[in-house]
């Protein structure tokens, strides 16, 4: 087991905050800030050679880091500055089956997977019901592909409940349709194990900024091998073709690997912080956070329990890993109460979302709680009386 108080070092912010906010923007390491730093000083003192003896080593390292994260073969993970412009590059660059037009994706997706085929008038998407408004068993995803399913999208963990989905057996339920499955793992990426070959899904999609503490600007995507041939991205770039410093215009000729769904030049200082993260994540093992996080929400769902506060979250420890969400009717109100007393949260309509850092302590979630509880039990005020900010 890894010296979690000696990892906690590694987070200055945690000092200051009692952080249950990891699943949306994961505190900077100490590494995170080294590397910053290390950035400007590369770019200052080298100039234009930095590219060369730097930053194009930093980004190749970056993606096989990615790969090892993912459990996926060298040359099949690639560079995206936003998970949804990776959905975009699957969306337009995957060789769906001929003439099927149907997108299934969960009713309790992150939007942004909504948005990206509701935008292309070629697809009909069709959402998949939950009927707990917590899960969606798979069986849900299987009856509803058929020979006219192009594409199952959905998420590997629901940013809403916490629910991890079983890919393997939608994925399952996909191919045996004809059809190909889309997986955005941003909400397991650095807190649940991921071997994508295992979970069997045609693409995969995720970023550093959460659990993988390493800011905006560094989301990947995986493609399995056999299909990166097939992949012609609409809408690419030069660093997508074989040999970018040929700066051949009047033909395009993609990568032979996952560079192809790459398009220009990238956020370099970003990736600087994201391979600091991953790097970090990657020596405590994932498996270890998973079972760090699973002890926290087991706590967390206790003392909901206890209070007679409603949960969204599964309670079986296998089907959830980080993330608690609590029924609250004035979300933002609370979020910004307990701000100001030093927790942060995160609110989402008509809920309260929960996301322990795996570096918590016992006592500080203990404390956390109280304080969690205490503002949930505060009587809604009536009209007319002052609201606390959203921005204290
Ligand atoms: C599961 C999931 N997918 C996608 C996104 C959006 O990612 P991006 O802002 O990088 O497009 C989020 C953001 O929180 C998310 O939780």
């Amino acid at each position: 087991m890894p010296d979690w108080k000696a990892l906690r070092a590694e987070f200055p912010l945690l000092d200051r905050y009692i952080y249950l906010n990891a699943c949306s923007l994961g505190p900077l390491p100490r590494v995170g800030r080294a590397a910053l730093a290390r950035y400007a000083q590369d770019w200052d003192e080298k100039g234009t050679p930095v590219w060369f003896s730097d930053w194009l080593p930093l980004l190749e390292r970056f993606r096989g880091r990615v790969a090892e994260l993912l459990g996926a073969s060298a040359g099949s993970t690639a560079i995206a500055p936003s998970v949804s412009v990776a959905l975009t590059t699957l969306a337009t660059g995957l060789p769906l089956p001929e003439g099927r037009r149907k997108v299934l994706i969960g009713e309790l997706d992150f939007p942004t997977i909504g948005h990206q085929w509701l935008s292309r008038p070629q697809f009909e998407v069709e959402f998949v019901p939950s009927p707990d408004g917590i899960a969606i068993p798979p069986e849900a995803f299987a009856e509803r592909i058929d020979e006219r399913t192009a594409l199952v999208v959905t998420t590997h963990l629901f940013y809403t409940t916490g629910y991890l989905q079983d890919v393997r057996t939608i994925a399952d339920a996909a191919h045996a349709a004809g059809a190909l499955c889309v997986i955005d793992g941003y909400q397991t990426c650095g807190c649940v194990p991921l071997d994508v070959e295992a979970m069997g899904c045609d693409a995969f999609v995720g970023g550093c900024l959460k659990w993988l503490s390493g800011g905006p600007g560094n989301a990947f995507l995986y493609v399995t091998p056999e299909l990166i041939p097939r992949m012609r991205p609409q809408g690419t770039g030069w660093f997508a073709t074989r040999d970018p410093f040929s700066f051949t215009l009047q033909e395009l000729v993609f990568a032979g690997d996952a560079r192809r769904l790459e398009t220009g030049t990238w956020a370099v200082p970003s990736h600087y912080a994201g391979l600091a993260g991953l790097e970090l994540i990657l020596e405590v093992r994932v498996a270890n956070i998973q079972e760090r996080l699973r002890d926290l929400t087991d706590r967390i769902l206790e003392r909901c329990d206890q209070a007679g506060v409603r949960t969204f979250t599964p309670r079986e420890r296998q089907l959830r890993c980080g993330i608690v969400t609590l029924e609250c009717e004035r979300p933002e109100e609370v979020e910004a109460r307990l701000h100001a007393d030093g927790v942060i949260v995160d609110s989402r309509p008509g809920r309260i979302r929960l996301s322990p850092h795996w570096c918590v302590t016992e006592e500080e979630l203990e404390r956390g709680m109280d304080l969690v509880l205490h503002h949930l039990a505060l009587p809604t005020p009536r009209s007319g009386e002052q609201r606390v900010s959203h921005a204290t």
